[in-house]
């Protein structure tokens, strides 16, 4: 099982197991402030749940791209959306500030 470090914080979940789904079950969350509340969902549209990853991860699909391609966001931050990202191997996640955690 792969572990995911986040927060001092060590989980260990299924292989490709979502990592929102994996933090918010375990009272984590990958939004700031508000944005615990004011998100997509998981849709992989409002950008709030972007993190930082350091590990191996699943490619983008296209609408993270998009996504992290649009302000505040852009293609060079290398942040991930939680919500389209599987975790495969264990994983530090680190987030950052602002809304959508843009500022790391
Ligand atoms: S929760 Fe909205 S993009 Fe991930």
């Amino acid at each position: 099982m792969p572990t995911v470090t986040f927060k001092g914080q060590k989980i260990e979940c299924e292989a490709g197991a979502n990592l929102r789904k994996t933090l918010l079950n375990n009272k984590l969350s990958p939004h700031n402030g508000k944005a615990k509340w004011l998100n997509c969902k998981g849709m992989g549209t409002c950008g709030t749940c972007a993190v930082k990853i350091k590990g191996v991860v699943n490619p983008k699909a296209w609408q993270e791209k998009w996504r992290l391609n649009f302000p505040p966001h852009h293609e060079r931050s290398g942040l991930r959306l939680a919500c389209q990202v599987k975790v495969w191997e264990d994983m530090e996640v680190e987030k950052g500030s602002g809304f959508w955690g843009q500022h790391i």
